[in-house]
């Protein structure tokens, strides 16, 4: 699955991971007050792509209130599943009560579980990390009031709080969960560090976890979705040319250009240029191009110039 991610998970982002082979996507966070406020903005996070089969909402709110409150709003969207971001270590979000503060509140992030099920009837899942730091670890109580409270899926990102998005992630933490919630009816998903077909493969075959968010590794790489799926196939994969990457990165401005007109997208745009095209030989000059082109052609001309130079792959 293609992670929650704030700031890149829009429906274009969730587009290119469904054509490299996503099984699913999560929505950036949305925020339950907004949509309970009828934003536009807010609710703008939630429009699919065309084709879009199964639309995975990412909520935050710090209590059961808004969330209740955003329900009509939130139906509109007519989501698959419901998401609890019970992660975001922002201090904005964090100072709420939302995001990982819930991990300090479980009876709080459970109370959302329920209203959500009791009022949608869809499927809730719940994403957390190890705890709020390193002398607060409860990821297992966690998980077991969130599914108590009725959640079907898990998604552990095995990381504090304290540590953002720092140090290593402790894969040794899926084990324990997956031992932990052995013979429950309950999707488990790994968060945390996962950058290669083989990260995959080594969390779901030797930690227990049914499957796993590519967050940082699919930027600019949506070809992770396909290499993963083609490792745990044939033991091998395919990497990407750089015309595979000039390609991919020109169609998903195409998308973002279509969605929200020339000039967001090419200002929104421009960390996902950066990102396809960073190992390349030659992208310094080319980044230069990016950030100060303010049309689709001038973003493509610059990407081209990549691919008409033949260098080797990175
Ligand atoms: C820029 C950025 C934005 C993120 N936004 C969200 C978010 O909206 N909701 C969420 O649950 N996690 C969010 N995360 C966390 C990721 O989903 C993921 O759990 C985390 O990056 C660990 O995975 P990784 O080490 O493979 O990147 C975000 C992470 C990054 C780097």
């Amino acid at each position: 699955m293609l992670a929650p991610l704030a700031g890149y998970t829009d429906k274009a982002f969730r587009q290119i991971a469904h054509e490299c082979g996503a099984e699913a996507s999560v929505t950036e966070m949305v925020s339950a007050e907004g949509l309970a406020r009828g934003s536009d903005k807010t609710g703008a996070l939630l429009e699919r792509f065309p084709g879009e089969k199964n639309l995975i909402v990412q909520l935050f709110a710090p209590s059961a209130d808004p969330v209740e409150r955003c329900i009509p709003q939130l139906m509109e969207y007519n989501p698959t599943a419901i998401d609890i971001n019970c992660g975001c270590p922002v201090p904005k979000v964090v100072k709420t009560g939302a995001g990982s503060a819930l991990m300090k509140t479980p009876e709080k992030m459970a109370q959302i579980v329920r209203v959500l099920k009791r009022e949608t009837g869809l499927p809730v899942s719940v994403k957390f990390r190890l705890g709020w730091d390193s002398s607060s670890i409860c990821f297992l109580e966690f998980a077991d009031a969130a599914y108590d409270a009725g959640a079907s899926m898990l998604t552990l990102h095995a990381r504090t709080r304290a540590a953002g998005y720092s140090g290593t992630a402790d894969r040794s933490a899926f084990r324990l969960l997956a031992e932990h919630m052995k013979g429950k009816n309950v999707l488990l998903f790994a968060s945390g560090d996962i950058f290669t077909p083989e990260d995959a493969e080594d969390i779901i075959s030797n930690y227990g976890m049914d499957g796993v968010m590519f967050a940082r590794g699919a930027i600019g790489n949506p070809f992770i979705f396909r290499m993963a799926t083609e490792f745990a196939d044939t033991g091998s994969y395919r990497i990407p040319t750089i015309d595979e990457k000039v390609r991919t990165a020109i169609h998903h401005l195409h998308l973002a250009v279509e969605y929200y007109g020339e000039n967001v997208a090419c200002r929104e745009m421009r960390k996902h240029l950066m990102a396809y095209i960073k190992s390349i030989k030659g992208a310094n000059r080319v980044k230069t191009e990016i950030s100060a082109a303010l049309t689709e052609d001038e973003c493509r001309e610059a990407l081209m110039k990549l691919c008409n130079e033949k260098h080797t792959n990175q």
